[in-house]
């Protein structure tokens, strides 16, 4: 969480951050700040406060500040509460710092170094300037080297010290950074989306390498002193993915995007009709040699873990489970060498998934990583990466990222079916044929917006609403669930339709609404029975179905009719459905639909 960037170089630095720090927003909001290197050297000029990069922007526009280096960060709150002091940079003596991730043992450090009482705000950050201060005697890469040894947790910083001006460090821990050169200087950020307008090549920082840029040069040293080179990657999205492009909100542009990002997923990923992860490097010895999956993921990802989990059970009769990633390690996981770990990440940072991967691989397992961001560090842990090229998702709710993950357990199905002998080549190509009519699927249910908003009126005036299915259905509730939770604040909750009787059942009245997911032909008389149960309890009962079970449904339930395709791909126009009902209630309720309160995009803290 937090967003960082550091900018050297000819252009006026100021419009730099602040342009950037707009676009790494999402991944923290609660307040903002700029470091401005002057001239001469000596204490950078810090402007900061409470609130949105927008806020920043009118501080700062009062001056006219001409500097050319400097630093800046959008914060999501850990340690100390929303406030101006609190908001970084952070300047103790000769440091001036930036920080994402937290620091485990900040109070021993504040006593051991004697900070306490020098301190401004109630951050770790700061006190970990005041490390940094203290082993501070003219030669960065011995002070950044000292201060790391004395530091427990996930870090990411970006320094300045105050007799090196035009020069930026940086040193991180889990957290992420990637730097770049550009025509007219060299930066440093969280994530692409801030560099991307200036350069097309950026490299992943190393753990635990001191990166030093000026206004030409990157020199990269690890902790043995080891000069090393950076592996540069390529930005191969277009520029105008992290704009909004005339949508109102990210997240419409995002849901927009969904069908053209999975039929080009789906022709990179398929050769002569088969799925072919080839150009990835994923042989099918992963597929074959493992006698159980085990998904591991957070959130959406998870959500899109439970879809596969239906399918790959289905097809391919091995035991595959789902995992919540911040729950994995306490729940004495059983995986050995014939699991197959699959860790499933929009933005490859989530802390959870990550160490559960590593405790995966350390009991044996063999990984592959579902991840969209490309370089990040789940993906560098993993044995095996797929990645699901979506492109920048820059709104907090998660939407063609958690599709494109849909689809791609699709293809991985079909191709770990098709090595371990469940289907033919014919069955295969028949599966990939009707997969790629999802695309034109997806299209009809985003034509379909204005009945879906019309339908977000019936339940914008709730306070609780319940979401139900059974088999897929049950997990596409879950994930429309989350989504309406997140962005418009509505208490939602996703019950297995089956489970309705034993409990919850209690709660319905006709203030409850129902969302109601029907999409499995063999499950689709049972559904029908649930959903008579809570009409007859009052509630009213918004229903997605296939279009061929609306057309059958008697009952005259207000509803939606999804386009038909393969029952086990309607998770994905469904998917469509119920993120636009969410997007919908929120906007219609004049929230900020893109930066929900509270979240933050990427969440590198457990
Ligand atoms: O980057 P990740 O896919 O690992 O993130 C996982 C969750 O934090 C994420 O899906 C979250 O639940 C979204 N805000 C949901 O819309």
């Amino acid at each position: 969480m937090c967003g960082i960037i550091g900018y050297t170089g000819k252009r006026k630095v100021r419009d730099v951050l602040l342009d950037g720090l707009e676009l790494l927003e999402y991944r923290g909001y609660d307040s903002a700040g700029v470091a401005l290197v002057d001239e001469k050297g000596g204490e950078p000029s810090v402007y900061k406060c409470a609130g949105r990069v927008a806020d920043l922007r009118k501080v700062c526009q009062e001056k006219e500040l001409a500097q050319t280096c400097g630093i800046g960060h959008t914060r999501w709150a850990t340690h100390g509460g929303v406030c101006d002091e609190n908001a970084h940079p952070h300047r103790f003596g000769q440091v001036t710092l930036v920080h994402n991730g937290i620091i485990e043992n900040y109070e021993e450090l504040a006593a051991k170094y004697h900070l306490t009482e020098k301190l401004h705000s109630q951050t770790d950050s700061e006190i970990a300037a005041g490390v940094f201060d203290w082993f501070y005697k003219g030669d960065p890469y011995d002070c950044i080297k000292q201060t790391v040894s004395e530091l427990k947790g996930t870090f990411a910083f970006v320094i300045l010290f105050a007799d090196k001006p035009d020069k930026i460090y940086s040193v991180r821990n889990v957290s992420p950074i990637v730097a770049a050169k550009t025509p007219e200087g060299t930066m440093l950020a969280s994530d692409v989306t801030a560099i991307g307008r200036y350069t097309k090549k950026y490299f992943v920082v190393p753990e635990y390498h001191v990166l030093e840029i000026d206004k030409e040069n990157i020199t990269l040293t690890d902790f043995n002193g080891k000069q090393t080179e950076p592996e540069y990657l390529d930005i191969d999205f277009a520029l105008n993915m992290s704009e909004k492009g005339g949508f109102p909100f990210y997240m419409e542009k995002e849901m927009a995007e969904q069908p053209k990002v999975i039929a080009d997923m789906l022709e990179e990923k398929t050769k002569d009709g088969l799925p072919d992860f080839s150009k990835e490097g994923v042989p099918d010895e992963l597929f074959t040699d493992c006698e159980n999956v085990c998904v591991v993921a957070c959130g959406s990802a998870m959500h899109a873990g439970l879809a596969g989990q239906s399918m790959m059970k289905k097809f391919l009769h091995i035991p595959v489970t789902v995992e919540l990633a911040s729950e994995f390690m306490y729940n004495d996981p059983v995986v050995d060498e014939k699991t197959l770990v699959i860790a499933v990440s929009q933005s490859g940072e989530t802390i959870d998934t990550l160490e559960a991967l590593k405790y995966a691989k350390k009991h044996g397992a063999k990984s592959l990583a579902v991840i969209n961001v490309k370089g990040s560090s789940i993906a560098r842990e993993s044995g095996a990466v797929l990645y699901t090229n979506a492109g920048p998702e820059i709104a907090v709710a998660s939407t063609k990222a958690y599709t494109s993950q849909l689809a791609l357990f699709c293809l991985l199905t079909a191709r770990m079916a098709y090595a371990r002998g469940n289907f033919t080549a014919d069955e295969t190509r028949a599966f990939v044929q009707d997969l790629k009519k999802v695309p034109t699927a997806m299209e009809q249910v985003l034509a379909g917006k204005d009945r879906i908003h019309h339908i977000a009126g019936r339940i914008i005036e709730a306070k609780d609403i319940f979401m139900i299915g059974r088999g897929m259905d049950y997990s596409i509730a879950m994930e429309g669930s989350l989504k309406l939770k997140e962005v418009s604040y509505i208490h939602s909750e996703a019950y297995a339709s089956g489970e309705l009787k034993h409990g919850p059942l209690a709660l319905i009245t006709e203030h409850t609404p129902v969302v109601a997911v029907a999409t499995q032909g063999r499950l689709l008389s049972k559904e029908i029975s649930n959903i008579r149960e809570v009409k007859s309890r009052g509630a009213d009962v918004v229903l997605f179905a296939k279009q061929s079970v609306i057309a059958e449904e008697k009952e005259g339930c207000f509803g939606f009719a999804l386009p038909d395709v393969r029952d086990e791909f309607m998770c994905l126009p469904a998917a469509a459905a119920l993120q636009l009902l969410a997007y919908y209630v929120s906007s219609d309720k004049g929230f900020d639909v893109d930066k929900p309160r509270n979240l933050a995009k990427v969440v590198t803290v457990e």
